[in-house]
């Protein structure tokens, strides 16, 4: 069995502003450009990466959490990563690049013809990482916003739409004949017409044909509906790494019968597992850094307060750190499953300093605790993955060519001597890369 697995890297926060709050901000670039993201995008593409994914949200959340979000950049400002995805075409020749885009901002038709450029530009390598985040409806003229299984069945609309779309072009529509003079038989074209529950419009499309296959789907839900929605759809799905084998396989076993219960194949969908690894020079340096973790400072539980507040749309920064978390603190439209995992198992006298000591709490990757270790247990770690019929993994960080080469620099060389990682392209487009092994 090859030991290739893919590797990818999820640029996390967003086309936003990154370095904010580290001290390589001074490094002066400018998030608002091109430059910084190209730089990153070609050392990505040299070390044999197969995709880089842009995380989005369109919105800055509740009218009245705002400041929450801005304050120290975490939810926002940010740009759309549609609009990046050129720049970083333009700077790469096999790297496939996959903005986060969301069904409710854009009318299929228009979606479709973007996309359909993109592809076409882009040499076949774009990818779209569809969410469903509902908080957006209100800047898009579809409030109240729709409950979570709706905001799926509308996706699925959506990109069905879109699909029949970039199939209007029958077998034989385009000729293209020179010594007949005729570009293109319209009688062969079809005449979509859909009247959905979400969307209605008529094609057929004004565009070209794919050569190489449609952009590939990726998508990021794990609940029961974003794992249907998978199966039906996605050539990717994207998941945290769990840390142990059998959430691993359980995770990966979940997203083929998925795939099967809609008539699709298991080898249809790759899984790619999110890894945020800390990476330092020995591993005595991990073992203290995980060791201090242990007892986090005030100021490392105001910062984690501070993300969370973000994130939960919830002020949880001026609270007493030694009270217990004030019940019913959060607004109706928070999502549970993101208290839980603010909260975990503790009960609700635990003081709010314990409750957030937990996400300070670092693991060893030697141990399988956490992600803190060198280049090389990174390697074992990945390779172990593989052991676990993994097919990938999707390094998450932001762009900024400090944290892409602390990432790379020690970790390609390992992976490629131990075949893991691979050392060129298949040529023909993202779609092509991920099926070639
Ligand atoms: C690796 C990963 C990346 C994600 N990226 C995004 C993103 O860019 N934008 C977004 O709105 N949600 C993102 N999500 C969240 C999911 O789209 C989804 O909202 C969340 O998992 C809840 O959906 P579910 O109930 O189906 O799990 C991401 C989740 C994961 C695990």
């Amino acid at each position: 069995m090859s030991g290739l697995q893919h590797f990818g890297w999820f640029l996390a926060r967003g086309f936003g502003p990154h370095g904010w709050g580290h001290p390589y901000l001074d490094w002066n670039y400018r998030w608002t450009g091109p430059r910084l993201y190209q730089e990153s995008a070609r050392a990505l593409e040299q070390a044999g990466f197969d995709l880089l994914i842009i995380e989005d949200a369109p919105s800055l959340g509740s009218a009245d959490t705002i400041d929450l979000r801005v304050r120290h950049a975490f939810g926002g400002p940010k740009h759309d990563p549609l609009m990046l995805a050129p720049y970083l075409f333009d700077a790469t020749e096999h790297l496939g690049v996959v903005p986060t885009v969301n069904p409710a901002a854009y009318l299929p038709y228009t979606a479709a013809r973007q996309f359909a450029s993109l592809q076409h530009l882009s040499g076949d390598r774009l990818g779209l990482n569809v969410v469903t985040d509902t908080g957006s409806a209100r800047h898009f003229g579809t409030a109240p916003p729709l409950g979570h299984d709706a905001a799926y069945d509308r996706a699925e609309e959506w990109l069905g739409g879109i699909r029949s779309l970039w199939r209007s072009w029958d077998e034989g529509a385009l000729v293209r004949d020179i010594d007949s003079g005729r570009y293109a038989d319209g009688t062969r074209m079809r005449q979509t017409a859909r009247r959905g529950e979400y969307f209605s419009f008529d094609g057929p499309l004004n565009a070209i044909p794919f050569e190489e296959g449609e952009p590939v789907i990726v998508s990021p839900g794990g609940s029961g509906r974003g794992l249907g929605f998978a199966g039906a759809n996605s050539d990717v799905q994207l998941a945290l790494a769990p840390l142990d084998e059998a959430s691993i396989r359980a995770y990966r076993a979940a997203v083929h019968d998925a795939a099967r219960a809609r008539g699709r194949a298991e080898t249809d969908v790759s899984v790619l597992f999110a890894i945020q690894p800390t990476l330092v020079s020995s591993p005595e340096e991990a073992d203290r850094l995980v060791a201090a973790s242990r007892t986090p400072d005030d100021e490392t539980l105001r910062t984690i307060a501070r993300r969370q507040s973000s994130d939960l749309e919830t002020d949880l920064t001026s609270l007493d750190l030694d009270a217990p978390l004030p019940r019913g603190i959060f607004a109706e439209h928070v999502s549970h499953g993101s208290i839980r995992r603010l909260v975990g198992d503790h009960d609700p006298s635990t003081p709010l300093r314990t409750v957030l000591a937990a996400h300070a709490r670092l693991g060893r990757l030697s141990d399988g605790s956490g992600f803190v270790g060198t280049a090389a247990e990174l390697a074992d770690r990945i390779e172990q993955l593989g052991d676990w019929d993994n097919d990938g993994v999707l390094l998450w960080g932001d762009l900024h060519p400090v944290t892409v080469h602390r990432m790379l620099d020690d970790l390609v060389p390992i992976l490629r001597r131990r075949g893991v990682l691979r050392d060129s392209y298949a040529g023909g487009g993202l779609r092509a890369n991920l099926r070639s092994f």
